[in-house]
């Protein structure tokens, strides 16, 4: 792995999984939490980031970012359930292969309850994982799936690296990108769903969040403010070059798929979306491989 493609997690693209984990601290803290994740605090206050990152709701609402960080904090948390739910259910189907595609701070192997025989591969860059890992280690974080973590660069080679790892591609697999298209250019875009196709057996499932035009979320109020606020140059970071949605891509390759847009998942939660948000367009594909 070239050494300029890697970040550690208060830099480049690491420190959005940082905010994303602060996030995920402050929706722990309201009694109506979509989802609860006991490690997400710890993230930020061991990450000692550059800028205040609100971990509670009232830490939240004594800043003076407070609106900045609320559109976040409340597309996270729909996001987190839903992709909750989604590995649940794959899980509860049968499945006993995961994959969490730049899998940065999310805590899903260590948080959510598994069957026997789960295998739990994350994949992000070395320094993400082992900060994450030094940190769930200090906190005595204890998991029932098999856990194994896999540093590679999502543009490269990373197939092989899954598959050393032990992923069995005879075996049907639950893939989950969250918070990865819009860092990946084109072409690398179209290089991981086909190693995601070569390495499905029938009845694989995958599911992606896509953002749609990243010019347009760049342009967003909410996003430009942030990523301001968090020192970095988010334009430079994601990429916004023209790719087909990933339901059109993955019908190309013979997935049945169906999708739902943030906005009706908050719905379902009842926990709207602020219907402005560029977020709240955001579209969940959820694909499967007969
Ligand atoms: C916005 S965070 C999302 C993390 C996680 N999925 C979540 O929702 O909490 C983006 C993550 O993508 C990872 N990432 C981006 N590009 C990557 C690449 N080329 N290879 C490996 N990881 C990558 C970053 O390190 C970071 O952890």
């Amino acid at each position: 792995m070239s050494t300029e493609q890697q970040w550690d997690i208060v830099s480049g693209i690491g420190i959005t999984a940082l905010a994303v984990a602060a996030s995920r601290a402050r929706e722990t803290s309201r009694p109506d939490a979509l989802a609860k994740d006991p490690y997400a605090a710890d993230f930020v206050k061991e990450a000692h980031p550059p800028v205040p990152l609100p971990t509670t709701e009232a830490e939240a609402a004594a800043m003076e970012t407070q609106r900045t960080w609320s559109a976040t904090s409340a597309y996270v948390a729909v996001r987190t359930r839903y992709f909750d739910d989604y590995v649940q259910r794959a899980a509860a189907a049968g499945v006993t292969q995961m994959v969490l595609l730049a899998s940065g701070l999310d805590t899903r192997a260590f948080r959510l309850r598994w069957p026997a025989h789960t295998v739990v591969y994350e994949i992000d860059q070395p320094l993400v994982l082992d900060f994450k890992l030094s940190v769930l280690r200090k906190r005595g974080a204890t998991t029932e799936c098999d856990h194994r973590p896999v540093a590679a660069d999502l543009k490269e080679d990373w197939a092989a690296a899954l598959e050393k790892a032990g992923l069995d591609r005879s075996r049907p697999t639950a893939w989950l990108a969250e918070g990865l298209l819009p860092y990946l250019p084109p072409t690398a875009e179209d290089d991981l769903f086909q190693e995601i196709h070569r390495l499905s057996a029938p009845g694989s499932q995958l599911a992606v969040e896509y953002l749609g035009d990243m010019q347009e979320a760049l342009d967003d109020a909410a996003i430009a403010d942030s990523t301001r606020r968090l020192g970095v140059d988010i334009g430079g970071l994601v990429h916004t070059g023209r790719r087909p949605a990933p339901g059109v891509r993955l019908s190309e390759l013979g997935w049945e798929t169906r999708e739902v847009s943030a906005a009706e998942a908050a719905g379902g939660y009842e926990r709207p979306l602020d219907p402005t948000s560029f977020m709240s367009r955001a579209v969940y594909t959820c694909a499967r491989r007969s």
